[in-house]
């Protein structure tokens, strides 16, 4: 719970008040004994602690690892000599029972707010509830519960005042893939037989961003005219390594056919970039590669021309914009019901100018 501590801001000194220009003492002159020996004390200062509760649904992940990171960060700019933030940040470790039980603390705690990156969208009306009826303000982050229609107005987000949702538009990602490929001379048809062949390595299939951006991709191409065929769709739940995996398998099976692979994001793509050197492919050449988020790793590839492009999922608007609500909550500021952030498209010429 908020903390107020009381803190002396100024020591008293231990000096005798000698008025502006008052010439010193004759030296015969006594020390007064009851002359004022400080002077009048200063007002105490008030600090104001906040206790912040964090639930990443996993702390394994590139993408989330950077924004938690920046989360800790900005609280930390905030502070004041009166205002200071204690945030207790868990691992939910994609494990939504384990989640559960971390919420249940945080309230058991007494958290002044909390900040929650969902395990499951499918659970967050549960956790929502639990949140609201403890009357501490929650600031939904990453993933977005969909409202029945799929579209941004869950209930538990429109009907509660104290609980919001930070993010950026995963559809808007999606296009953003598309059009990086869009923006290619031969639009991804690297072989000119007028099908852009690819594989889809999909994050994890419960989450929108994932979904959309699995759908928006190709939509961007075959709303611009282009014909596509997919190749392959598979789960890598976010992970490097099954990246990796699910694309050294396509390769081996499909081998010079995959024109592009889309990957929901870099995390995944780095994998992909992996599998693709080990098959003698060269992006940019014989194949090409996009994914989602921006990361420095991604960033490196890019320059180096092994990956063709990704798209900013801005983890430092984001977190600045979560930690910005969950204190507009604190002090007792209405919130918003949805606060965006814009995705940026990412290709090398982007890169070499930034
Ligand atoms: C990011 C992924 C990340 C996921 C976690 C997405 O927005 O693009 O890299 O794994 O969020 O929920």
């Amino acid at each position: 719970m908020k903390k107020l501590i009381s803190l002396l801001l100024v020591l008293a000194m231990a000096l005798a008040l000698v008025a502006c220009g008052a010439s010193e003492p004759a030296a015969t002159e006594a020390p007064k004994a009851d002359a004022p020996a400080a002077a009048p004390e200063a007002p105490a200062a008030e600090v104001t602690t906040y206790d912040v509760g964090v639930a990443i649904y996993q702390y394994n992940d590139n993408f989330m690892t950077l924004y938690r990171q920046e989360i800790e960060a900005y609280f930390k700019t905030l502070e004041t000599d009166t205002v200071k933030y204690n945030v207790t940040m868990v691992d939910s470790k994609n494990d939504m029972a384990e989640q559960t039980n971390q919420i249940d603390t945080f309230i058991t705690q007494g958290m002044d707010v909390i900040i929650l990156n969902l395990v499951q969208t499918s659970s967050a009306e549960v956790l929502i509830d639990k949140v609201v009826a403890a009357g501490i303000p929650c600031i939904l982050i990453n993933r977005e519960p969909l409202g029945d229609n799929g579209d941004e107005s869950y209930p538990g987000i429109i009907n509660n005042p104290t609980v919001c949702y930070v993010g950026a538009d995963a559809r808007q990602s999606g296009t953003m893939q598309g059009n990086l490929i869009l923006a290619l001379d031969n639009k991804g048809d690297l072989n000119g037989d007028g099908v852009v062949k690819y594989i889809m390595v999909i994050g994890d299939p419960e989450n929108p961003d994932a979904q959309y951006r699995t759908e928006k991709s190709i939509q961007a191409m075959t709303d611009a005219g282009v014909a596509v065929e997919c190749l392959v769709e598979n789960v890598g739940n976010w992970d490097q390594t099954k990246g990796q995996e699910i694309t050294a398998a396509a390769l081996a099976q499909f081998g010079d056919e995959i024109e592009v692979v889309f990957c929901n994001n870099d995390g995944m793509a780095l994998g992909a970039a992996a599998s693709i050197e080990a098959a003698g492919r060269v992006v940019g050449e014989d194949i090409y590669l996009v994914g989602v988020d921006a990361i420095p790793e991604a960033i490196e590839l890019i320059k180096n021309g092994a990956m063709t492009g990704t798209v900013l999922n801005d983890h430092i608007g984001q977190s600045h914009a979560a930690v910005d609500a969950a204190v507009a909550a604190l002090n007792g500021e209405e919130l918003q019901n949805y606060y965006w952030v814009d995705y940026v498209m990412v290709d090398a010429a982007y890169v070499a100018a930034n």
